[in-house]
């Protein structure tokens, strides 16, 4: 069975392995940061949490309101976790962190997918029994980009024979269907006005790295796929 939920408030009718989105940014950033060759990126709620493990080495990262934390080593753009190989991660932002943490809650195994990764993540999932695809909407409201995004992957899924498919899941697959993969709608907007617009053209690349994060522990780890 395949599943799609659209928004980190809703839970999954099924049980089984997440994909959690979050194209604009946080997924994008996890993806980056290992496929750069972080040693793992570990996902918190609070600005407390993370600054608590800049003291075991971590290198805090994350935003509120698009904007880097006041205090911590960078921010949520993709564009800066090129030069982390080696580095251990800590991240919290608004809506994509708050994904991985109910999804942690109700599935088997958690991964995260985007644009960035999404041939070796088709690969690696598409054999599995359930699936949900956790997208993390934007304010607790569907966002355009996940919704795209889930769509272009059930779409491949539909192709190589997967027919178990609630109702999100040929809702996203039309949107998909009509679509010629802009972004739009009120996150890119706010990137724009924010300065980001550079990190909307990074996020559209199609499967530049052959990493799936996945959640062991509390913490994600790169699998790397041939
Ligand atoms: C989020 O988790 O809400 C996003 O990644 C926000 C952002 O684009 O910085």
């Amino acid at each position: 069975m395949i599943e799609v939920l659209f928004t980190y408030r809703e839970k999954p009718a099924i049980t089984g392995t997440s994909v959690v989105v979050d194209i604009l940014r946080a997924g994008s950033v996890v993806i980056t940061a290992l496929g750069n060759g972080a040693q793992l990126v570990k996902t918190v709620k609070s600005i407390k949490e993370a600054k608590i493990l800049k003291k075991e080495g971590y290198i805090i990262c994350g935003e509120r309101n698009t904007v880097k934390i006041s205090g911590f080593d960078k921010g949520n753009s993709p564009l800066e976790f090129f030069d982390v190989a080696g580095k251990k991660i800590v991240l919290t932002t608004s809506n994509g962190t708050k994904t991985i943490e109910k999804a942690r809650k109700y599935s088997k195994k958690v991964m995260i997918g985007a644009f960035l990764n999404f041939e070796y993540l088709y690969d690696y999932i598409k054999d599995e029994e359930n699936i949900i695809i956790w997208c993390s909407g934007n304010n607790g409201k569907i966002s355009y980009e996940d919704t795209l995004f889930a769509g272009m992957l059930v779409h491949k899924l539909v192709q190589y024979g997967r027919y178990d498919l609630l109702d999100s899941v040929l809702i996203s697959l039309e949107f998909f269907k009509g679509n010629n993969l802009e972004f739009k709608g009120s996150h890119v907007e706010k990137l724009i006005k924010n300065g980001f617009e550079d990190d909307i053209s990074f996020c559209k690349k199609l499967s530049i790295f052959n990493i799936i994060p996945q959640m062991i522990g509390d913490s994600f780890y790169g699998v790397k796929m041939c």
